[in-house]
C-alpha cells in the first residue's frame, strides 16, 4: 500500500545518477522479484523507448554484446548468485555495467570494478519492492540520454496509485475471496489467462500467486494461445480449473481475444474472475495490475493460512545454488 510514497523517493534521486555514452541496446539481468523489473522496461520500451531491452532470467548473457550494450544487474538482495555471475562474466568482458540493489555482494562487485551502483532502500521483500527497483531504473535511463519514462510521467503515475489505493484494495479483496472460495477451497489450478502485451504482468501474477500464496499457476497469453494450447483444450486431461481474465479495457482487440478464450474455457470450467485494468498508459496500467497482484496474493495466503513472506523452498534452492554454479 506504500508504492505511491515508494515512487515519490525515487523521484526525489530522479537525475543523481546516469550513464555517459551511446548504447544500442541494453540487457536487464535478474530474478524473481527482481527480474519482473527487465520484463516491465522492456514492454515500456517497445511501447516508445529509443532502444531494445533485453531481459536475461539467468546466468547466461547474449553473445551478442559488445562495447555498444548496457548491461544492467538488479538484485533487491544485491546476493542473488544467478545475477552475481552475470554481473561479473559481463565487467570480464569489458561490457559497461551497472547495478541496481540495496546492499549486498553486487555492491562490493560494483565498488570493485568501478561500475555505477544505484542504492535503494532495503528491509523489505524483492517482490514488493518493485517500485523502488523499476523507478531507479527509469531514472537512471531518463538522466542518460535514453528515456522511456519521463520525470513528469512518474510523478503522474504515483498520483494515479496514491489516488487508486483504496480501489485496488477493494479489487484485491474481492479477487482473493474469489481465488480463495473458487479455486483453492475447490481444488482448482488457476490459469492467468491475457492478451499481449501484458503477458509480463500475467506472469507476474503467477508469481506472486506462486510467492504470497504458495500456489501452482499455468499463464495463458493470446494470441499466441491460439496457435498451440488452444489444441489442449479439444481433449483436456485435466478438467479442474478457475480462470483468472487479465484485460485492458482501452484495447478492443485485446478484450475479444479473451473472450474468445472464455468462449474455449467454458467447456471444461464456468469459475472466471476478470480484472479490468485501470490508468492512462501502459506504466500505470502495469502499476495498476501489480499493486492488485501483491495485494491480492497476500490477502489469499493469509486466508490460507500461510505466511505469505515465507518463500522456504527459494532459501533451499539459494542455499544449494553455489555446489550447482560451483561459485565461491
Ligand atoms: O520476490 C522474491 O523474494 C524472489 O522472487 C526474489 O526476488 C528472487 O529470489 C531474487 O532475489 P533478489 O531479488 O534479492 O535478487
Amino acid at each position: 500500500m506504500s508504492w505511491p510514497e515508494m515512487i515519490k523517493s525515487t523521484l526525489e534521486k530522479w537525475g543523481v545518477h546516469r550513464v555517459d555514452g551511446v548504447f544500442d541496446e541494453v540487457v536487464v539481468v535478474g530474478m524473481g522479484g527482481s527480474g519482473v523489473v527487465g520484463d516491465y522496461l522492456q514492454v515500456l520500451s517497445s511501447k516508445r523507448g529509443s532502444l531494445p531491452v533485453y531481459v536475461v532470467k539467468s546466468h547466461v548473457l547474449p553473445h551478442f554484446l559488445d562495447s555498444h550494450s548496457l548491461v544492467l544487474a538488479v538484485s533487491y538482495s544485491g546476493n542473488t548468485l544467478e545475477t552475481l555471475i552475470a554481473f561479473k562474466r559481463a565487467t570480464e568482458r569489458g561490457l559497461r555495467v551497472v547495478a541496481i540493489s540495496s546492499g549486498g555482494l553486487l555492491e562490493e562487485e560494483a565498488r570493485r570494478s568501478g561500475a555505477l551502483h544505484v542504492k535503494i532502500p532495503g528491509g523489505l521483500a524483492p517482490r514488493a519492492s518493485l517500485p523502488l527497483m523499476l523507478y531507479s531504473a527509469l531514472g537512471l535511463f531518463d538522466s542518460s540520454g535514453f528515456s522511456i519514462t519521463s520525470r513528469g510521467e512518474a510523478e503522474k503515475s504515483a498520483v494515479f496509485l496514491e489516488e487508486s489505493r483504496e480501489l485496488a484494495l477493494s479489487v484485491s479483496r474481492r479477487l482473493a475471496e474469489w481465488l480463495y472460495s473458487e479455486c483453492t477451497l475447490q481444488r482448482r489450478l488457476v490459469v492467468v489467462a491475457t492478451h499481449a502485451p501484458l503477458d509480463v504482468l500475467a506472469l507476474r501474477f503467477k508469481n506472486e500467486l506462486n510467492e504470497n500464496s504458495k500456489l501452482q499457476v499455468k499463464v495463458d497469453v493470446a494470441p499466441e494461445w491460439m496457435h498451440n494450447d488452444v489444441v489442449g483444450y479439444e481433449v483436456p486431461v485435466f478438467r479442474d480449473i478457475c480462470v483468472l481474465e487479465i484485460v485492458d479495457p482501452s484495447d478492443s482487440v485485446g478484450v475479444e481475444l479473451v473472450d474468445f478464450m472464455r468462449s474455449i474455457y467454458s467447456e471444461l470450467t464456468s469459475t472466471s474472475h476478470r480484472l479490468e485494468l485501470r490508468g492512462d498508459n501502459t506504466l500505470e496500467k502495469l502499476m495498476y495490475g501489480s499493486l492488485v497482484a501483491g495485494l491480492s496474493s497476500t490477502l489469499l495466503g493469509t486466508m490460507r493460512g500461510l505466511d505469505p513472506l515465507a518463500t522456504r523452498s527459494i532459501q533451499l534452492y539459494k542455499s544449494r545454488a553455489p555446489g550447482i554454479f560451483q561459485y565461491n
